[in-house]
């Protein structure tokens, strides 16, 4: 039976793009660009048009630029060849009536020589992240990245930018600026790992300073109402020593309230993978969306752990705008269609989330839904 009451079910207008509905498919890196230019595959085209029906479809994290690339056979957006190879998703997608963001990442210190040509990678300061990345030959222990110099920090953001422009080159709505827990952003933001003197490191202020140097760069590209940002304030498991501290609370508060200003079309906000009783930041367990919500006048994109339930209450109770689901659209294309009417879930197979080129990629069928 068709499920009408449902918020997520509802349309959304954002700015001048119209949503279908308010389910977005969060970026989800599945290796499935197998070619040494790391060019996206005609399978991607096929994977993102199968899930087409969801309000958004944000793209897997893609590489800015070379120094950016800490996992094996994701894509980039950083050459023309990679543009062209765009094309073909954003084309699969606008065909079945979809909306596509690109997901622009750079990972920083999480990069291995191995995926470097041997350089090291680049990081805020010559601190090791104690993670572990995806190389040729499995997962490695990082390594001691080398420190930015001031000058590579512009350029880096100057590849924001050129990534962004790249990215309306190829055919997508808009970007979203890739700043969870592993990337190079919040090894900016976290104390154990900027150890900056300059004006990117000390305060919080200035280790905040990067994420507004880089949308200030792509809004010279895109209107800000198609720019985004995702963060994982409370990220704990698999991110080394970019953890949660005593000053997370207060530098978000800080970002949140500059980013005020932006129009931007949403902020992207993980919750709690895990219990924060006993960490800096417990005081954010209990209705942890409500904080952001309190602490800023845009739009949230609440995501991690939701249901089709917990997606509609946090819709009406009003603390987010829309709800993201990762691992949910791996196995499940067709997500829309099974929340509509009421169709049990698919497990997916973690053994292909990052190989297996077709299989547990675009093998998943839809439900048989008879209206
Ligand atoms: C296989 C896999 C790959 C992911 N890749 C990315 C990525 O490229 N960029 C990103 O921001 N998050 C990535 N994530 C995190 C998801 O976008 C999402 O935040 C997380 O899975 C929690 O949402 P869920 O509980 O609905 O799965 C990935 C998650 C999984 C399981």
């Amino acid at each position: 039976m068709e499920n009408t009451l449902s918020p997520l079910l509802e349309e959304y207008q954002l700015g001048d793009l119209k949503l279908k509905n308010r389910v977005v498919m969060a970026s989800l890196t599945r290796g499935r660009a197998t070619n040494p230019e790391l060019i996206p595959t005609p399978i991607m085209a096929e994977y993102y048009a199968q899930r087409a029906s969801a309000g958004l479809i944000l793209s897997e994290g893609t590489w800015v630029n070379p120094q950016s690339i800490g996992f094996i056979n994701v894509p980039g957006i950083y050459t023309q060849e990679q543009v062209e190879g765009w094309k073909t998703v954003t084309k699969a997608v606008h065909d079945k009536g979809g909306v596509i963001f690109s997901q622009l990442g750079h990972i920083g210190a999480g990069a291995h020589p191995d995926l470097q040509k041997g350089e090291l990678p680049v990081g805020p300061s010559p601190v090791n992240i104690q993670s572990q990345s995806f190389t040729p030959e499995g997962f490695k222990d990082t390594v001691t990245p080398r420190e930015m110099t001031a000058a590579e920090i512009h350029s880096t953001i100057q590849d924001y930018k050129k990534a962004a422009q790249n990215a309306k080159e190829a055919g997508f709505d808009g970007v979203e600026v890739h700043a969870i827990a592993g990337m190079l952003i919040p090894q900016f933001l976290s104390i154990a790992t900027n150890r900056r003197t300059d004006e990117y490191g000390g305060s919080l202020e200035n280790r905040a300073r990067i994420i507004f140097e880089i949308l200030d760069a792509i809004i010279e590209v895109w209107d800000s109402s198609r720019v985004s940002i995702k963060f994982s304030p409370v990220m704990i498991s698999h991110v080394g020593i970019v953890q949660p501290d005593e000053e997370t609370i207060p530098l978000f508060k800080y970002i949140l309230k500059k980013l005020d200003s932006y129009n931007l079309a949403f902020v992207h906000i993980v919750g709690p993978a895990e219990d924060l009783s006993g960490t800096p930041v417990d005081q954010l367990q209990e209705d942890y969306f409500a904080h952001f919500r309190n602490n800023y006048k845009g739009r949230i994109m609440a995501n991690l752990g939701f249901s089709k339930e917990s997606g509609n209450k946090i819709l009406s109770e009003g603390n987010a705008d829309f709800v993201s689901f990762g691992e949910p659209f791996i196995a499940n294309p067709d997500l829309v269609e099974r929340f509509k009417h009421n169709v049990p879930l698919s497990q997916s197979d973690r053994d292909t989330y990052y190989t297996g080129e077709e299989n547990g990629y675009i093998t998943y069928p839809k439900a048989l839904i008879t209206e």
